[in-house]
């Protein structure tokens, strides 16, 4: 689906196609300053993180490898749980790694402090925290982020990975979802 058969769902775009590629470039420029000379590797989050991933990881100069895991806290509703499954682990060991987790939106950061301790806990030599966006009104704890993208507001949103039920992952922004749409 791209933005114009999905338009008239969406209440309005928050981050255009240009404000991704630039803020995209700009992280992967930060990231590569602070690790240079490492090996690092980037942890998408499925699926949210797949288009950040794919532009971030191709945006940077420094040595990466990738691995993904899949977590769930959601079902098919707009409102965090708390309650975090992994679906899919992690292929590889991380231990005495550099890992970058990269994620596609801090929401209430139930799922990413979570994720921290974990990956921590499983004896990473660093574990660095990179995610596109995040609602800072919906936090309910605190999470140690280095690199935010787009702080946004505490709307569901959809587009850049993100999406209702499946659907709208492809759309080249992020918009607001129409809540006539989920409600
Ligand atoms: P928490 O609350 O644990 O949630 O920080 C993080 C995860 O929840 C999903 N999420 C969203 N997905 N539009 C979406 O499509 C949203 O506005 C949204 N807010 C949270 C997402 O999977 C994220 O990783
Ligand atoms: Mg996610």
């Amino acid at each position: 689906m791209n933005f114009e058969s999905a338009k008239s769902q969406l209440t309005k775009v928050l981050v255009t196609e240009e404000q991704i590629q630039s803020r995209v470039a700009e992280m992967a420029a930060e990231i590569d300053a602070k690790y240079e000379g490492k090996e690092v590797l980037l942890v998408g989050v499925l699926k949210g993180a797949i288009m950040f991933m794919a532009d971030l990881s191709r945006a940077l100069n420094i040595s990466t490898s990738m691995d993904w895991m899949a977590l769930s806290s959601y079902g098919s509703g707009t409102v965090s749980s708390g309650v975090i499954r992994i679906l899919k682990d992690l292929d590889a060991e991380i231990h005495g790694k550099h890992v970058i987790i990269v994620e596609d939106i801090i929401d209430s950061g139930l799922t990413l402090s979570w994720l921290q301790a974990t990956l921590t806990a499983r004896g990473a030599a660093s574990v660095d925290v990179v995610a596109f966006l995040r609602k800072p009104a919906a936090a309910k704890v605190e999470v140690p982020v280095w690199l935010v993208g787009y702080d946004i507001p505490n709307e569901f949103v959809v587009g850049y990975g993100l999406d209702y039920n499946e659907r709208y992952r492809s759309l080249n922004c992020v918009a607001v979802l129409d809540p006539k749409v989920y409600s």
